[in-house]
């Protein structure tokens, strides 16, 4: 997707309206407790949490099993622009948009991710913006950013048709949001309950699972929606023992033979480009 819209005023950080202010309901709540808990424990780190060895690892795995990413998101069309990323976890995409010349601001409800955010863009020597902060109820003021970032996010909130009206609120006129929820209708859904193998982050307080349509009709606020299914088998490195070797084996080269036109719509990321005219 190319970043071309039309260019109001160009702020390098837009400033948040006033201190954090987390006036959490219960759900929410548990959503920052599971998060803080959660964003940095994936076994697939090799090195100490906070190092740039750990942040790299992180980045290596996530590129390497979501290959359509830089593919559809074009980071360095970002030149110039201000992007929000709400939910920013660790900010390994952040890294992508900054390094390429995009003034970022990172939110996200846990205070762990916030911490582990800044330190990995202190080891790449980034400018980067990053605050504790309810992506439902956002602290800047309205048309704020050029671009609106929300990968694997709103299937986690308590209520994700609140994030959206946020998100559009927050960006300005010819602005883009970029979304992805995951597809509840799709390859990977399927073979998780078929196999009994739990996916990553099940027991996460909130986690839906959207079909097209609801995804939609989540983002209606937007004057323009592009919908994008991705995210096909690639080989697994964490699942081990008989279930991953048939998944390697087989599953994942059987899947690749299938002609794309076909399997598009059972993606398991489902990735929205929306537009605020
Ligand atoms: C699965 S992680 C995704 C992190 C990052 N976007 C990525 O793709 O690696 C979900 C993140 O969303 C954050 N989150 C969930 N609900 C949120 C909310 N209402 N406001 C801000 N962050 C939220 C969590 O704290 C967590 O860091």
């Amino acid at each position: 997707m190319d970043a071309s819209m039309t260019q109001e005023k160009q702020t390098a950080n837009p400033p948040a309206t006033g201190p954090a202010k987390l006036n959490l309901t219960g759900k929410l709540e548990e959503v920052r407790r599971y998060w803080n808990d959660h964003i940095h424990d994936l076994e697939l780190a090799k090195h100490p949490v906070g190092t740039l060895g750990f942040f790299e690892d992180l980045a290596e795995y996530r590129f390497d099993k979501l290959r359509y990413l830089p593919k559809v998101v074009d980071f360095a069309s970002y030149k110039g622009k201000s992007v929000l990323e709400i939910g920013c976890g660790v900010g390994i995409d952040l890294v992508k948009f900054a390094e390429n010349g995009a003034h970022v601001t990172g939110v996200d409800l846990s205070e762990t991710a916030i911490d582990l955010a800044r330190k990995n863009f202190a080891h790449r020597k980034l400018d980067g913006n990053f605050l504790v902060m309810n992506g439902e109820d956002l602290d800047f003021p309205d048309a704020s950013f050029d671009v609106v970032y929300v990968h694997g996010v709103l299937q986690y909130t308590a209520d994700p048709h609140q994030m959206a009206r946020e998100m559009y609120r927050v960006l300005r006129k010819g602005g883009e949001a970029i979304g992805m929820v995951y597809n509840r209708i799709s390859w990977l859904n399927a073979l998780s309950k078929v196999m009994k193998v739990d996916l990553e982050h099940e027991d996460a307080p909130v986690l839906e699972k959207y079909t097209i349509g609801e995804f939609r009709d989540i983002l209606s606020p937007f004057d323009e929606i592009e919908i994008i299914p991705e995210r096909f088998p690639v080989a697994s490195r964490l699942h081990k023992g008989w279930k991953g070797a048939l998944y390697n084996g087989l599953f994942v080269p059987a899947f690749t033979i299938l002609p794309k036109a076909i399997v598009r719509p059972l993606g398991w990321h489902i990735m929205a480009f929306a537009r605020k005219k």
